[in-house]
């Protein structure tokens, strides 16, 4: 926004549900994408939701959403913190589930999650979070599979702009700001392997 003033800016969230159990892909629910405007306020609103319905067509099944700012921090409290937790323990998050981190993790850090967004201007309804933790098959996040491959993380995505959007409203948020920063050194560990860094001898 502050670089491009006059641009319309859109943002697309997807949700993919897909898993590979032993060679097997399963598709469990209907991939969708949303897209909606991050309102700039340069520019009239029927402009922003006009340029946006463009992109909208029966060939590509994408949703207009009015509301994509909600959209992206309710996929945050199921994805900085189910996912990032699978990601440091190497489990799904079935396992995740039923060895306890309900109370002693996720609750916790999901309810960070709505107290950044509401630092964002966002309300995410607190009903979120058992909403979100009722739906976890034993699926494997993208992350882990990274890991897994010895790929980057997108750690900073996922997590690192929800920190930092903390950082600067003044949020505390100790459960996820010690796993982003676990997740930057799994990072540099990658980075160390792949020789993109080295340490000193
Ligand atoms: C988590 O993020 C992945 C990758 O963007 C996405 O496919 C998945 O649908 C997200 N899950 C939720 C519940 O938002
Ligand atoms: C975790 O929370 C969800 C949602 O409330 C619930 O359905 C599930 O049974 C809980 N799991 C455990 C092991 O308590």
């Amino acid at each position: 926004m502050d670089k491009f003033p006059q641009n319309v800016i859109l943002s697309g969230v997807s949700m993919i549900s897909s898993t590979n159990h032993g060679g097997i892909i399963e598709h469990e629910t209907l991939d969708s994408v949303k897209i909606g405007y991050f309102e700039n306020s340069n520019l009239p609103l029927e402009i922003q939701e006009t340029r946006c319905k463009r992109l909208i067509n029966k060939h590509n099944e994408c949703v207009y959403d009015d509301n994509v700012k909600l959209t992206r921090w309710r996929k945050l409290v199921y994805n900085a913190t189910l996912n990032s937790v699978c990601t440091l323990t190497g489990v799904d998050v079935g396992r995740l589930e039923l060895w306890g981190a309900n109370d002693t993790i996720t609750r916790k850090a999901m309810r960070e999650v709505l107290e950044i967004a509401k630092s964002n201007g966002v309300e995410v309804p607190e009903s979120t979070i058992e909403e979100m933790l009722g739906q976890m098959g034993f699926i494997t996040h993208h992350m882990l599979v990274d890991i897994r491959k010895g790929n980057y993380i997108e750690v900073e995505v996922i997590l690192g702009n929800a920190v930092r959007t903390a950082m600067r409203n003044g949020v505390v948020c100790p459960i996820l700001t010690l796993i982003y920063n676990l997740l930057r050194v799994v990072q540099m560990r990658t980075k160390e392997a792949k020789g993109a860094i080295t340490v000193p001898p």
